[in-house]
């Protein structure tokens, strides 16, 4: 079965083409990263019209390999309400053109299913239950994936989520835009025990909290400026350190708690190289079995809405109505 998949809930225009939910025949992202950097942040009125330019040859160059498709999956919420409505609009033209059923898609499960794309020789790798941890630029989300389509957040961030906090220390340095993958590649040289930032660790719930660390960095730098310029890579490592620690800890201590053996990871903080190697030291001597993407596919892409589609269209085999939101809540729809 192949699924159109198409997502557009922030900065990315994306399509692509799923066999089986697993297979990729093609996954085209756009991204507006040139547009949107001079601003140091996503301005979404300019997203939507971007998405709108793009949309159809996005959608053109997925097709390209083939154009059988059974399906249509779309990324519903949560996003900008702008850019979602390009997406979704778009995905009832083709269904309702090709009278072929539509499915929506919650961006962050779409994170999840990012897992079971291309793992070719380790079928049953997937099957929960497994602790998700979906970290990108909106969302630090905990969440306890008990079956296919049925989800429990047990903890998510109060304030901003690690994406956000690593993309606004980087602006606030003036190093560029999205602050993430730049962070990770200068503090590559730097040492992580340099400077003792603070960890939130919120005892007794499983939320996270990043906007101190913010404070406290900012506050160290307008102290330390030696740390702009000639040890920015030790202020780098030991602030993008501070994220992962809590990270890492409070997602073994859920895997404790629930007696769970899986870890599956997701969202674009998910590509970070040190955060990556650090999940995988620490599930090898707590014998968890870890499951990352692909780095291309921790970013927004389509495929893993169209992963999460064909699950989703297996289980509850109609066409749904679909109403995009900007604040969409992670509902399940499958199995107890
Ligand atoms: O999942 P995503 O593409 O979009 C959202 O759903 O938000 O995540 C984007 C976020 C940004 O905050 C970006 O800085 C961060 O992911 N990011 C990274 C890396 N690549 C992207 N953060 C740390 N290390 C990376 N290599
Ligand atoms: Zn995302």
């Amino acid at each position: 079965m192949n699924i159109l998949g198409i997502e557009t809930s922030c900065d990315d225009t994306s399509s692509a083409v799923v066999k089986d939910g697993r297979y990729i025949i093609t996954n085209i992202i756009s991204s507006q990263i040139k547009i949107h950097k001079k601003y140091g942040g996503i301005v979404p009125e300019l997203a939507s019209r971007h998405h709108l330019e793009n949309i159809n040859l996005i959608i053109d160059e997925a097709l390209r390999i083939t154009k059988r498709i059974d399906a249509v999956s779309v990324t519903t919420g949560p996003g900008l309400i702008g850019s979602l409505l390009i997406g979704t609009t778009t995905a009832q033209a083709i269904s309702k053109i090709l009278n072929i059923p539509i499915v929506g898609i919650n961006h962050i499960e779409g994170h999840i299913f990012a897992n079971f794309l291309e793992k070719k020789n380790d079928k049953d790798n997937f099957n929960p239950p497994f602790i998700s941890l979906i970290v990108s630029g909106g969302h630090t989300d905990l969440i306890l994936v008990k079956n296919i389509g049925n989800y429990k957040i047990i903890g998510r961030t109060r304030d901003d989520a690690v994406g956000e906090v690593l993309d606004k220390i980087a602006k606030f340095l003036n190093l560029g835009y999205p602050g993430g993958p730049i962070i990770d590649r200068l503090s590559r040289n730097g040492n992580p025990k340099e400077i003792n930032f603070p960890r939130a660790y919120l005892h007794d719930t499983w939320d996270f909290s990043f906007s101190g660390l913010k404070t406290a960095v900012i506050n160290f730098l307008n102290h330390n400026s030696v740390y702009c310029e000639k040890k920015l890579p030790d202020l780098l490592a030991s602030f993008q350190q501070s994220c992962i620690d809590v990270l890492i800890r409070k997602t073994i201590l859920a895997c404790n708690k629930f007696k769970i053996k899986k870890i599956a990871l997701g969202g674009g903080v998910s590509a970070n190289t040190k955060l990556r190697m650090d999940f995988s030291k620490i599930c090898r001597i707590e014998n968890i079995k870890l499951l990352i993407p692909k780095t291309i596919l921790c970013t927004d892409n389509a495929a893993m809405i169209a992963s999460a589609g064909y699950f989703k269209l297996k289980k509850c085999k109609r066409n749904e109505k679909i109403v995009p939101s900007a604040n969409m809540e992670l509902k399940s729809w499958g199995g107890l």
